[in-house]
């Protein structure tokens, strides 16, 4: 029972966000409470009433999961499983490997190092503000953060557990018995893939990042954005960016072609990875991807679903050109990148919790 109330108030605590959340950081309700959203001050000139009409600002509060209720217990159980290498074939690999909260939600790598140093075929895109997202993947073919989650312990690039090993694992290490039941109260065995996913599911929704300087802007701050920020937003508005990478995320609403315009090249679009349209096995679905969130895009380099450009001012230049035919200047292109810039959120204040105990029971790690 102590342990419990122990993990209740280090939930509440610690997985709050930084920066103007101010009353969960107090200890007010753990982060799902609510949270005032301040009103939009009154727009100071047509950029911003343009910006207004096609972006949103990032909640102060996550978004609350359909079905799946963010319980501080939950939360925290969550959290371990999200931080706990032990759920991988490796006992080295834990979803924190390839989405560091360190690292804008993401891994810094064109694709991510998985089980024996595997490379998976993708790049990983970030965590943060996926619970905003339409659908989960480069090509969409998870529906939800739940549905995700199930996803890289058992693959065998990523944490290659095989399927039995994830519930046996956590069987084996007996603190997670009451973590599971506290979250998971009504009886039944509360051990079970269903109830991992839904745990992760929960604290990644919590993983968002509000208080970019964009989005005090969008609250009316026409101080937040310098003046080669403004520059750029006009110019992302002004040459279509917007069709595609728009609302809270940036992008993260729709699925779109790579090579509207032009290919970008085989470099970039490697024939082999069909995208959308492996999902959807319709035609018109070829070589389309899921706009990525343009949210943190300064944090999480290498660019695109092959993680083939490192530059951003190169990947906005690849953008104009392929998506819309359009070439764009290097001054054109600084001065989106400056803005691009302005969406750089507060990080998540997580802390690393401490993991049960591993026992004598506990499977080993096989290599
Ligand atoms: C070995 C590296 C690796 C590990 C470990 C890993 N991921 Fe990922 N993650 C990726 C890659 C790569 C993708 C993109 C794959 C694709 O689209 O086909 C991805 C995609 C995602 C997405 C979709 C984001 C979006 O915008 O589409 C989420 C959410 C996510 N991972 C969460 C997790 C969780 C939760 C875990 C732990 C259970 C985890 N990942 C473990 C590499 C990893
Ligand atoms: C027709 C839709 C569309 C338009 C218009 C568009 N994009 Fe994109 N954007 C995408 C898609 C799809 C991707 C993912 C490409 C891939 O790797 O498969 C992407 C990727 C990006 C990325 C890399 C994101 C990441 O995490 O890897 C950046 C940066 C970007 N776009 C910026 C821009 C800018 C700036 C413009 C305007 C000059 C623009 N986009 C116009 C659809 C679009």
């Amino acid at each position: 029972m102590r342990n419990i109330v122990m993990l209740t108030a280090t939930a509440a605590l610690a997985i709050t966000l930084s920066g103007c959340n101010k009353k969960a950081n107090e200890g007010g309700p753990p982060a799902g409470g609510a949270i005032e959203e301040p009103a939009m001050g009154a727009a100071a000139d047509k950029l911003m009433e343009a910006a207004r009409a096609v972006f949103k600002p990032i909640p102060l509060n996550p978004p609350k999961l359909e079905g799946n209720e963010a319980t501080p217990e939950k939360l925290a159980l969550g959290r371990m499983l999200y931080f706990d290498p032990r759920l991988s074939a490796s006992h080295a690999i834990s979803c924190a490997s390839c989405h560091s909260i360190g690292l804008g939600g993401a891994d810094n790598e064109s694709t991510s190092i998985g089980h024996r140093w595997q490379h998976g075929g993708r790049n990983a895109p970030t965590v943060f503000n996926a619970a905003y997202n339409i659908a989960q993947f480069w090509d969409g073919r998870a529906k939800d953060l739940f549905e995700q989650a199930g996803g890289p312990m058992v693959n065998p690039v990523e944490m290659a557990s095989p399927q039995d090993h994830i519930v046996e694992q956590l069987k084996s290490l007996p603190a997670y018995n009451d973590y599971f039941a506290k979250a998971f109260p009504g009886g039944g065995d509360p051990v079970t893939r269903e109830n991992v996913q839904k745990a992760i599911a929960v604290f990644e929704a919590t993983l968002t990042t509000p208080n970019a300087p964009f989005d005090k802007y969008l609250r009316g701050d026409n101080t937040a954005l310098g003046s080669q920020q403004k520059a750029g937003l006009q110019l992302f508005m002004d040459k279509g960016c917007t069709t595609c990478h728009n609302g809270v995320n940036m992008g993260g609403g729709m699925y779109a072609k790579f090579g509207v315009q032009s290919s970008p090249g085989a470099k970039l679009l490697p024939p082999g990875d069909l995208g959308r349209f492996a999902v959807t096995k319709d035609e018109a679905d070829r070589y389309s991807y899921k706009v990525p969130t343009l949210r943190n895009i300064a944090l999480t380099a290498p660019y695109f679903h092959t993680g083939g450009v490192w530059d951003l001012n190169e990947a906005i230049t690849i953008m104009g050109k392929a998506q819309l035919g359009a070439d764009l200047t290097p001054d054109e292109t600084a001065k989106i990148a400056a803005f691009l810039a302005s969406l750089t959120g507060d990080t998540p204040q997580v802390t690393i919790p401490a993991l049960p105990a591993s026992t004598a029971r506990t499977t080993r790690p096989q290599n």
